[in-house]
């Protein structure tokens, strides 16, 4: 019995790699950036209270206008951008070609409600590029300008209270030609395109209803290394790895899971937790809630000691300017980062638990100890001690003490690991944000 059962096994791993072998190709490098850059730009930086402006507010088109009219971002360089975005050591970043309000970043040719002086899009893309950053666009599904979206009735839309768009009527067909026609733009128009990050799917505006398979293979057809998020599906989630799946990675939000995302078979799945630095995606005049470096810097590792990435958004003025506080924010991870990348980019989730001090990420036969909360003395591995070659501080490669304490216990593997010896003595850690140890392990 035991010999059918291994020769099984191995099968049995050959038929899920290739299963999942062509979108692991596709995913390399988006697994190995682990930390990328989310833009909401548009014309809702000017009212300033965040992009689902007209929808809280109930605004129709005709009031929604002033602030079309008013949008000139005059300040407007993604070459600054995206050297803040290279200098806060991320590795891909996705805009927003169009948000909900319909408004268009681009120059597309199927409509004239867009930004019509420039393409800030085709400008975005330039200016990345240019940096060596891969790039991804944003488009809403959504649209609150569109005549033939459904307005009474429908779950999100701006009017969906108001009796006055009662008997209005709507022609879905006309809406899907002008959704595929406008993806359609935006993947043969702009050269490579990395990601396709759509949003969002609700109640019954989910999957088929958007033509979903079909709109998905059009994009493939043309971009065929494209990676594309989840959010065609129902529930937000989707169930990335399964048969019937659309897009490449799940997308939490505003969120990390407690554990890496699995698939029915048990296999972790790629996905990307998107995060804001106040609490709004589109600029807001007034949210100051700003988090602090250290819990981004905390987010991240997160995301990353789960197998996942972190977009990490930004919300531009109507002028064009990434709001200050952002800017000092991103540059305080890239210096953390520019010490500590090693345990981030290409990492993932060790087979470790999740210990009481911190996180560990992993890289083949690097372990890395994220030291994160307020702590004295060693950190302890249980049951590690034979797997450990040596062990240093990543930030200054000062080499770490590895021995037990007269207290700990002998006999079960366990390894201590301080900073310097002797262990009994107090040591501050080199950063208190997230002093991380890198532990090599033996072959
Ligand atoms: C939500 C919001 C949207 C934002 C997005 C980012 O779906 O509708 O405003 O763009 O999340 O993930």
């Amino acid at each position: 019995m035991k010999k059918i059962a291994l020769l099984f096994l191995p099968l049995w791993i050959v038929s899920v790699n290739s299963l999942f072998a062509q979108a692991d190709n596709r995913l390399a490098w988006w697994q190995e950036a682990r930390f990328g850059m989310f833009i909401h730009f548009g014309a809702y930086a000017v009212p300033a209270r965040g992009e689902w402006v007209k929808n809280r507010e109930n605004l129709t088109t005709q009031q929604y206008q002033k602030y079309i009219d008013a949008f000139n971002p005059t300040d407007y360089d993604p070459k600054k951008w995206a050297k803040l975005a290279k200098q806060a050591g991320m590795k891909y970043a996705v805009m927003t070609a169009k948000h909900h309000d319909g408004y268009c970043l681009y120059d597309s040719k199927l409509t004239d409600y867009k930004y019509k002086q420039r393409d800030l899009i085709r400008e975005f893309l330039d200016a990345f590029r240019a940096e060596g950053l891969k790039v991804g666009l944003y488009y809403s599904v959504l649209d609150w300008h569109h005549p033939d979206y459904p307005h009474y009735g429908d779950m999100m839309h701006p009017q969906r209270d108001n009796p006055a768009f009662k008997d209005t009527k709507h022609n879905w067909d006309n809406y899907l030609t002008y959704l595929h026609g406008q993806v359609r733009e935006l993947v043969t128009g702009y050269g490579k395109i990395d990601v396709m990050w759509f949003d969002f799917s609700y109640g019954d505006m989910k999957g088929e209803k958007w033509k979903a398979k079909e709109l998905v293979g059009m994009v493939r057809k043309h971009q065929p290394h494209i990676i594309l998020n989840n959010r065609l599906m129902g529930d937000g989630t989707g169930k990335i790895g399964d048969a019937n799946a659309l897009g490449d990675f799940e997308t939490p939000e505003q969120g990390v899971p407690e554990e890496p995302r699995r698939n029915a078979a048990g296999a972790i799945v790629p996905w990307e937790t998107c995060l804001t630095l106040n609490n709004n995606w589109g600029y807001h005049a007034n949210d100051q809630q700003w988090k602090s470096t250290e819990l981004v810097i905390h987010s991240l590792v997160n995301c990353v000691s789960k197998s996942g990435n972190l977009l990490l958004n930004v919300g531009p003025d109507a002028k064009g300017n990434i709001p200050a506080q952002s800017v000092e924010i991103l540059q305080e991870v890239g210096e953390w980062l520019q010490r500590n990348g090693a345990s981030i980019y290409g990492c993932g989730a060790s087979p470790l638990p999740k210990p009481a001090w911190g996180r560990f990420t992993q890289k083949g036969g690097k372990l890395y100890a994220h030291v994160l909360h307020p702590h004295i003395g060693h950190i302890n591995i249980k049951d590690y001690q034979d797997k450990v070659l040596q062990a240093k501080v990543l930030t200054n490669g000062t080499e770490a003490y590895i021995e037990n304490t007269w207290w700990g216990d002998p006999t079960t593997n366990n390894v201590y690991i301080n900073i310097q010896k002797p262990t009994y003595q107090h040591y501050n850690l080199p950063d208190l944000t997230d002093t991380v140890y890198e532990i090599e392990l033996k072959k």
